[in-house]
């Protein structure tokens, strides 16, 4: 079985080939960048209307295979920016009416938890999900990914770029920052916010921000990712501790920072839990997680009709029943 799948949440637009076995034959992507500013909703439809028609010709080619070698077309239903998702269903809702064959919509954030666990093998972990737009920390629990921690404003990757923005990084900002930590050599008081399981993190990034130009840079970056990673690491600990799991896995764009590695990587061994990393293509969005879930969603009865194929923009981890789980 080979599904064909797209994934367009946010800045990248991306289209895969993945077979039963989680062979990714091909995962290609483009995606969009500025140097001044964030991502503008109507810039980011621009990019991914143009790059489309490319991407998924690429994916195909590089797959060695042709639409009507496909079985099933995936698609990253939500949640994301409405702009971006927009562009990913028309092309799978396209391809599926075109070739006739089923589609599924799938959530972003459960395929990166699925991705993570089949390519690291980890059985029943909690997923740290730490990106641009999502931070959550999630476990399986009684047929659905629950949502144990989350942030109650923007999500950490938001965060670093806003700050690397402040900065004069550019976006994204998140590699930029993380050498910049390892430069750091003195910890600046900033704010730390855990609310019970929950996070926020615009105290700490006003707070940081207001810094700028009177402290050592590299300090300065220091501390506030020290303080924004030790609070993600915080929460993680506990929903292990809650869940009486034995495994972490990361996910996420910011999952492929050295220096939450780090951090996550000791909480991890003084627990006796064990971390997995999954490669950092896979902890970026991208289009094979799309299709692996899509797999294993479809191979338990699941299909999306091309009426039901509306993008869920504000679709929550947890709306998603995981009937694929025991
Ligand atoms: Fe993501």
């Amino acid at each position: 079985m080979k599904c064909f799948a797209i994934e367009s949440t946010a800045h990248t637009f991306g289209a895969a080939v993945v077979d039963e076995k989680c062979n990714i034959l091909s995962n290609e992507k483009s995606v969009y960048t500025t140097e001044k500013g964030g991502m503008i909703p109507r810039e980011l439809a621009e990019h991914h209307y143009k790059c489309a028609p490319k991407v998924v010709a690429g994916a195909l080619e590089k797959a060695n295979c042709k639409m009507s070698e496909i079985d099933l077309v995936a698609f990253s239903q939500g949640p994301g920016i409405g702009n971006a998702l927009k562009c990913g269903a028309i092309a799978a809702r396209q391809l599926s009416l075109l070739h006739n064959i089923p589609l599924i919509g799938v959530n972003h954030c459960v395929a990166h938890v699925e991705i993570g666990r089949k390519l690291c093998g980890a059985k029943d972990p909690v997923l740290l999900y730490a990106s641009g737009a999502n931070t959550q920390i999630i476990c399986f629990e009684n047929s659905y990914y629950r949502v144990f921690g989350e942030t109650l404003d923007v999500g950490i990757g938001n965060f670093l770029d806003s700050f690397g923005r402040e900065l004069g990084l550019g976006f994204p900002a998140g590699p930029a920052l993380d050498k910049m930590y390892f430069e750091g050599k003195k910890y600046i008081e900033l704010p730390y916010t855990v609310k019970g399981m929950d996070l926020a993190f615009s105290g700490l990034f006003t707070a940081a921000k207001n810094k700028i130009g009177k402290v050592r840079k590299e300090d300065l970056v220091y501390s506030a990712l020290h303080n924004a990673f030790a609070m993600l690491t915080e929460v993680t600990e506990r929903a292990l501790a809650h869940t009486e799991k034995k495994e972490v896995i990361l996910g996420g764009g910011v999952g492929c920072s050295r220096a939450l590695q780090e951090m996550i990587s000791k909480m991890c061994e003084e627990r006796g839990a064990k971390l997995f990393v999954p490669p950092n293509s896979v902890m970026v969005d991208n289009a094979a997680q799309i299709g692996w879930t899509g797999i294993l969603m479809y191979k338990h009865g699941n299909k999306t009709k091309i009426g039901d194929s509306i993008i869920l923009p504000k679709q929550r981890t947890d709306d998603v029943k995981v009937n694929w789980r025991k």
